[in-house]
């Protein structure tokens, strides 16, 4: 078939991975989590013993991370070194370590190139989403979008996710200071030219999937 390649960015609690493996569920697609490597690769640095402060190791730790993962939005899992670590990269504990790789710049190259070639290997049916996906991934996709909601609103998502367990202001602690250290590197919060800006702060999930879907039919 022809080249459909979505490429999908936002800030967290925005709901960018439910939405974007519904999507690619919808559109018979591939799916790419290129959030999941940096949690991957923060979880091969964090066993290791590595300084996530050292530029240098962490690149290098980055370059030779053995990662593999599912690009079917039906199957969910995450290898490092050939241990499942599906359930393990969603700790706080990774979750608080990943802007140290996600802002070594080593670190973020190696994976945009991993992420270039599993696009490529998807045969260009797929949806991939992240922070840079639209900018530096894969501008030339042939659907860009920015997923954005509220901050009110991501913050109600993110605590429903983790199922009420956290105080609001540990939950804005965690949400909000994971943002402002990924702006350092990557502009996830305003689209670039030609990337279209979903609001999803008045969407339920099966709305903001059809607004997505709505984009993808209009652009091609
Ligand atoms: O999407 P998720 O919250 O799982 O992403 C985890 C982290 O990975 C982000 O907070 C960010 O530091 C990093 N990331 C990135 N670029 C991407 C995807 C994720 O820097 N394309």
């Amino acid at each position: 078939g022809k080249p459909l390649v979505v490429a999908i960015d936002g800030p967290s609690g925005s709901g960018k991975s439910s939405i974007s493996r519904e999507v690619a569920r919808r559109l018979r697609a591939n799916y790419l989590d290129t959030g999941a490597m940096y949690r991957a690769v923060t979880i091969a640095c964090m066993r290791a013993g590595i300084d996530l402060t050292d530029a240098v190791a962490v690149e290098a730790a980055t370059r030779n991370a053995d990662i593999e993962l599912s690009t079917s939005p039906d199957a969910e899992w995450v290898l490092v070194g050939g241990e499942d670590v599906t359930q393990a990269i969603r700790e706080p504990e990774v979750s608080s370590n990943v802007s140290a790789v996600a802002t070594t710049l080593g670190a973020r190259a190696e994976l945009v190139r991993r992420q270039q070639q599993l696009i490529k290997d998807s045969g260009l049916r797929i949806v991939a989403e992240g922070r840079d996906i639209t900018t530096v991934v894969a501008p030339t996709a042939e659907v860009r979008i920015l997923l954005t909601a509220s901050e009110e609103a991501r913050l109600r998502r993110r605590g429903v996710q983790l199922g009420g367990s956290q105080s609001a202001a540990a939950l804005r602690e965690q949400v909000l200071t994971r943002d402002v250290k990924d702006s350092t590197v990557v502009n996830f919060q305003q689209a670039a030219d030609g990337v279209v800006t979903v609001d999803s702060s008045d969407l339920d999930f099966e709305e903001t999937v059809q607004a997505v879907l709505d984009v993808v039919f209009a652009s091609t």
